[in-house]
């Protein structure tokens, strides 16, 4: 391997592109979306918009929405499956809080393993009532949406699928709203609102959303994901001989703590260009291979780097010292245990790293070997497995190359082109 070298393009933003697909069918007239991400996650939450009587047409790398507004939403004649995907089943069931009859969704044994109350509390203050149909706070379960009243919420954790849950109930239901943040989650959302007209404030981490606002079409260009583009970055960063240029990735400030705490680790990394796409600044960034320092993690930047965590653990493994990783409890609770996915991983291919109640300790440097990865499933173990396979003595497979479809469709098809 002589390092990654060129340039590469990565698809469009999950959580960019849930919310286009959201704010279209929310809106009244024709919505063209441009590179929205064909991912499995992305495809569950068109289906459940068309499941409810809107027009969707999917061409290339465009979604088209043609709606007339939530009051012409139908009820659907199924339980909406939502497959793998949390950001759907917590951003529509505010939708659905809103909706004058009752709908059921349901999801894989993943997604039912996932906590909903954190979204159905909030949204039962507002007026809608849950039913879980098997287990307790888990999916199935029905909504019975009606009428909403206003409440003023403080989140008791950081997560932008709550938040935007809230948010996404009050604007269809036409209320006023206002969500409290102890720690900034992805603000998405708001910015997309923002892009649409939408007068919604953000003052020292409280977000007011006024009442009685509606959505007019409007065409969205959804930028490239900075989540997909971290694996490129940390390819680069660790393989000797790289450099790398990513084009057109979003750089919003509340999802690139990887790229922050890649520079305090001392990597090398420039931004050089930035422009503004529907309110999300989008950059270009060229990473090469550099020497690293262990880190620790802030607790406020962790919900900038959510999902960045097993790929940033890989890192931590050809960083000079000790890099201590606390404050994740809300990893136990994505796709699969996160915490525990991500050690069992990188022991499997020789790493030095220490499972904590609320996290890792991972010692560097270690030169990894093969080995067989179990991903329980979770598209970010698969693809941090694999981007590992580029340093490793050996040879990694891992037991499902399928979950990449979740989030990065064409994630092998691009890893190809670079061994
Ligand atoms: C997402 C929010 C985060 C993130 C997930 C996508 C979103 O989840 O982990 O991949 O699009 O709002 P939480 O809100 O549970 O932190």
């Amino acid at each position: 391997m002589n390092g990654i070298n060129g340039t590469l393009i990565v698809p469009g933003d999950k959580s960019i592109s849930h919310r286009a697909a959201i704010l279209a069918s929310l809106s009244t007239g024709k919505t063209v979306i441009d590179n929205f991400l064909f991912s499995e996650d992305c495809l569950r939450t068109l289906d459940a918009f068309q499941e409810m009587g809107v027009q969707i047409t999917k061409r290339n790398q465009q979604v088209i929405v043609e709606s007339e507004g939530p009051s012409k939403f139908l009820p659907a004649k199924n339980a909406i499956d939502l497959g793998n995907s949390g950001t759907t089943a917590r951003l529509l069931a505010g939708v659905l809080s809103a909706m004058p009859f009752s709908t059921v969704i349901k999801g894989d044994s993943s997604l039912s393993s996932r906590p909903m109350k954190r979204v159905t509390e909030p949204l039962s203050m507002m007026g809608a009532k849950f039913k879980f149909l098997q287990r307790d706070g888990h999916l199935p379960m029905t909504i019975e949406g009606g009428r909403l009243k206003q409440i003023d919420y403080e989140m008791p954790v950081a997560s932008a699928q709550v938040k935007s849950a809230v948010l996404l109930a009050a604007l269809t239901g036409q209320v006023h709203v206002s969500v409290t943040e102890q720690t900034k989650s992805r603000d998405h959302t708001e910015r997309m609102l923002e892009a649409y007209g939408i007068h919604i404030e953000d003052k020292n981490g409280t977000i007011t959303l006024r009442e009685n606002q509606v959505l007019h079409a409007k065409n969205i260009e959804v930028p490239g994901d900075f989540s997909s583009a971290a694996y490129w970055i940390a390819a680069a960063v660790i393989t000797p001989g790289s450099e790398l240029t990513i084009e057109h990735v979003g750089l919003n400030p509340t999802r690139i703590g990887f790229l922050n705490v890649l520079k305090r680790m001392g990597a090398s990394i420039e931004i050089i260009e930035k422009l503004d796409a529907m309110n999300e600044p989008v950059g270009t960034i060229i990473v090469r291979y550099s020497t690293l320092n262990a880190t620790s993690l802030e607790i406020d930047e962790i919900p900038t780097l959510i999902d960045e965590i097993p790929i940033l653990a890989l890192v931590a493994t050809q960083a000079e010292g000790t890099s201590h990783f606390h404050h994740l409890e809300e990893l136990r609770f994505k796709e699969t245990d996160r915490i525990k996915a991500t050690v069992l991983g990188l022991e499997e291919l020789g790493a030095d790293i220490q499972m904590k109640d609320d996290g890792m300790v991972i010692q560097g440097r270690t030169r990894l070997h093969g080995g067989v990865v179990k991903t329980f499933h979770d598209h970010r173990i698969a693809m941090t497995a694999m981007i590992a396979s580029l340093i490793t003595s050996g040879d990694v497979t891992v037991d499902d190359q399928d979950c990449v479809k979740i989030s990065y469709p064409n994630f092998f098809e691009q890893l190809n082109e670079f061994i």
